[in-house]
Order: C-alpha cells, then structure tokens, then sequence
C-alpha cells in the first residue's frame, strides 16, 4: 500500500502525519476532500495496534493538496 524510496529505508521514521485540512472553495481540492480523515482514522488504529514505535499526527496543508491524501514520513521529507 505505501510506497518507500529504497534510498531513504535506512532512516529510522519517527513521524507519521496525515494532512486533514479541509478547504471551504470549491475550485481548489483538500486531502479531506479527498479521504484523509477516513485514512487518519485508519492509520492511527492501525499504528496503536500494532504499537509501532512512531508519533502519530494528523496535520494542516503540507502543500502536496492535487496528490492528496497526503501523508508524510518524517525525518526524511517523504511524501506518500
Ligand atoms: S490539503 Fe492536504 S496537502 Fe494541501
């Protein structure tokens, strides 16, 4: 399901964030528009379940909104 660079597999994730913003104009798109909270809600159960040893959050834009849902592997600056 998510994709990882081979190149960045050597660094430890700390951070999973899922964009949850969520915008009011109808011309731009937003990853809540998109599923994000579903996602959220799913990847969140999943990483307490699993006690996988990352901090969870859901964030604001992080300006990847047409690729959207966007979620971010932190450090290392991944977008998936
Ligand atoms: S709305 Fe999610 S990255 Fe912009």
């Amino acid at each position: 399901m998510l994709s990882v660079d081979e190149e960045d597999s050597e660094i430890k994730p700390k951070y999973v964030m899922v964009c949850v913003n969520r915008r009011s104009c109808a011309d731009r798109t937003s990853c809540a528009a998109l599923g994000s909270i579903n996602l959220a809600d799913a990847l969140g159960r999943i990483i307490t379940a699993r006690k996988i040893d990352v901090k969870f959050e859901r964030s604001i834009c992080m300006a990847q909104c047409q690729k959207g849902p966007t979620v971010r592997v932190a450090p290392g600056g991944r977008f998936i």
